[in-house]
């Protein structure tokens, strides 16, 4: 099968769905996930320099005989050490996954650049116009933290990497305007939160609801992982997703092949998940209004994983 791709605002495409190698895998080996990832049909993998194990995830692509051109690879820019660049820190990153270039490097977190956004935005147009990697974006970065960057871009971001459910979705509307401005693809983490982190929430029968529709126009097996991901698909967003089991990593990339859910479905979730906000991952300046910090799950220094 192949994975269907989303086109990016410098012309580059992007295999909608990736694996990523942080929450469960952070700080930890991941050659075998990779392994199982790549030979189950993923293409796009999702590293990063804070993750800790950017060089398993090369030695996975090694060991999987995948041709560098049949894979997407991203990874993003940590906290910089005194004399490093964005450029310097991509070269090491480099040799750690064994390749020539990334086809994406992104920005992990603008707090980790306090007062020096803007720099380090001229260091990814630097290693982008290197050839180090394809395109250049960003993670995590509210909307003011796009117009701080975008003042002097001479290449907009390319890809925003956020946490994205129905959960903060409502919250994310600041942001998504920028993106539709700018042609940024929206990428989601932790799109899988309301269903097991999040359980018991509002959006339980309204999944089930969908997924019993879907599995029946289908006439096969859907699961609640495929109608959040479909969800998240028909918005336009690219997925980062990640798993231990073979059958859960085929059942992601299976959902290109589930049928669309309609727009009453698609609004009944929007809706549904505006009920509740509620975050499992960083950035409290995400969240300006009253709602924010009392439903936020894991505050700094109790974070999952990143
Ligand atoms: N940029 C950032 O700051 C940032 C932050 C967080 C994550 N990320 C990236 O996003 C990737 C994916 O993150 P994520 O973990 O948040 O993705 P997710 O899609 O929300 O969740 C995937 C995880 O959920 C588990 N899972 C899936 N379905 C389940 C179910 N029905 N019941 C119980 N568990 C279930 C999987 O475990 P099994 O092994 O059991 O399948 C897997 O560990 C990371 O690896 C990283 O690359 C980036």
């Amino acid at each position: 099968m192949t994975v269907s791709t989303l086109p990016l605002n410098d012309g580059n495409q992007v295999p909608w769905i990736a694996f990523g190698t942080g929450t469960a895998l952070f700080r930890k080996d991941a050659e075998d996930a990779i392994r199982l990832a790549l030979d189950n049909g993923f293409t796009h993998l999702d590293g990063a320099q804070v993750y800790g194990n950017e060089d398993t995830l090369g030695n996975g692509i090694a060991a999987s005989g995948k041709s560098r051109s049949e894979l997407f690879i991203t990874t993003k820019l940590g906290k910089l050490q005194p004399g490093a660049t964005p450029k310097s820190a991509l070269q090491e990153s480099l040799r750690q996954i064994k390749v020539d270039y990334v086809d994406l490097y992104l920005v992990h977190q603008a707090n980790n650049h306090v007062g020096k956004l803007k720099e380090i935005w001229k260091g990814m147009e630097e290693a982008q116009k290197a050839g180090l990697t394809k395109s250049i974006g960003v993670s995590n970065f509210t909307a003011d933290h796009l117009k701080t960057i975008l003042e002097i871009a001479t290449i907009p971001p390319a890809v925003n990497q956020v946490e994205a459910h129905p959960y903060v979705w409502q919250a994310l509307q600041p942001n998504l305007a920028i993106h539709d401005q700018y042609k940024i693809v929206t990428s989601s983490y932790g799109g899988l939160s309301p269903l097991f982190r999040g359980k018991g929430g509002p959006l339980d029968p309204v999944i089930e609801q969908i997924r019993a529709r879907l599995e029946k126009t289908r006439g096969a097996p859907v699961s609640d992982s495929q109608v959040l991901n479909k969800w998240l698909q028909q918005k336009g967003v690219l997925v980062v997703t990640t798993s231990s089991k073979a059958e859960r990593i085929r059942e992601y990339l299976d959902t290109q092949n589930v049928p669309e859910l309609t727009a009453e479905e698609i609004a009944l979730i929007d809706t549904t998940g505006g009920k509740l906000h509620k975050r499992y991952f960083v950035s409290l300046e995400f969240d300006n209004d009253s709602r924010s910090s009392a439903h936020i799950a894991f505050q700094p220094g109790n974070w999952p994983s990143e």
